[in-house]
């Protein structure tokens, strides 16, 4: 805690390298955290801070605050929290696959946990984002919790619903490769991400075999995928994106409006994939891009009108700033 008695703690937004969607049937996932945080202030009474991002909203601060105290209250048999004064920045596009409300629940929790002076670490901050996910997606993974609480690179597997595994890579993405990611918003889904894993649970219901093979492969390509980001071997890393995003779209979560963004990267020899849950009507939130040359696939962002940036991958996860 800072002198004025406030607190701040950041933490990360995310992407899915590869494996959303399979994460939730037990497959594993490779995450990444980016360069993109979640500001969190806590103090006994109000002071201006200028924190990077946007400010959120009054009504939907108030929301959040009600579920993260309430879980934190219940795991924590605590009674009852102490009054504070609440405020949340952020840097991350909300409801577009990057994360947002890991980010924010956990950078929250360990504000709060600062705040009431309780012993913590990143384990019990994960279990407790964990918990709170699961309030706003319904069956969440665990995946996006655990990599914005850890940072890095992360290997992600649900193992059952009490076994998760949370296996930090200790490699970076060699900078050769991780320099040519670009992400693309082609905007917030109308669906949310309970909604997405609701649908492909629904098509896993009645075509159960067509899936299994979906997932199968999803995970031999995160097992392929390993070792070309590992090393320089970027022909692989473009041939493991597109058909990954190739499985995404068989299960339905790409717009066919993202499919022809999608389909002119590769044209132009780059590889492209939602990263997330994915909609299906015509946003599919963030795009991971990968082009020797990013300027390509700049240009096709630009040609649809679409916001794209660079930014740094397998970043620090929670973050104490103050
Ligand atoms: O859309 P996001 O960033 O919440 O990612 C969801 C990832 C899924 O695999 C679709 C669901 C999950 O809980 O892992």
């Amino acid at each position: 805690m800072g002198k004025d008695s406030t607190i701040i703690v950041s933490a990360p937004g995310k992407v899915h390298l590869l494996g959303e969607h399979a994460v939730v049937y037990g497959k594993p996932a490779i995450l990444t955290a980016v360069n993109l945080r979640v500001y969190v202030v806590i103090s006994k009474s109000n002071t201006d801070h200028t924190l990077p991002g946007t400010v959120i909203d009054q009504d939907t601060t108030a929301k959040i605050q009600k579920i993260v105290e309430r879980v934190v209250k219940k795991h924590l048999k605590i009674k009852s929290i102490p009054s504070y004064q609440l405020s949340i920045s952020s840097q991350i596009p909300i409801g577009s696959g990057l994360g947002s409300s890991a980010a924010v629940s956990a950078a929250y929790i360990a504000a709060l946990l600062i705040f009431l002076k309780i012993n913590w670490d990143l384990d019990l901050v994960n279990n407790l984002a964990y918990e709170t996910e699961k309030v706003f997606h319904g069956n969440p993974s665990g995946g996006d919790n655990s990599t914005v609480v850890f940072g890095g690179l992360v290997w992600f597997r649900k193992e059952s619903a009490d076994l998760r595994i949370i296996q930090p890579l200790q490699f970076t993405i060699s900078s050769k490769l991780a320099k040519n990611f670009i992400l693309i918003n082609t905007g917030k889904p109308q669906e949310t991400t309970k909604e997405m894993v609701g649908i492909v649970n629904s098509k896993f219901k009645i075509q159960s075999s067509k899936f299994k093979k979906l997932f199968d492969d999803q995970e031999k390509l995160v097992r392929e995928l390993l070792p070309a980001l590992h090393g320089f071997n970027e022909k692989e890393l473009i041939r493991i994106i597109q058909q990954g995003e190739k499985n995404l779209e068989t299960m339905g979560v790409c717009s066919n409006y993202v499919k022809g963004i999608i389909r002119k990267i590769e044209k132009a020899g780059g590889a492209a994939k939602i990263c997330g849950a994915g909609g299906k009507t015509k946003s599919s939130g963030i795009l991971l891009c990968y082009h020797k040359n990013k300027k390509v696939a700049e240009k096709v962002a630009r040609s649809y009108n679409l916001p794209c940036f660079s930014t740094q991958l397998g970043v620090e996860g929670i973050k104490i700033e103050k």
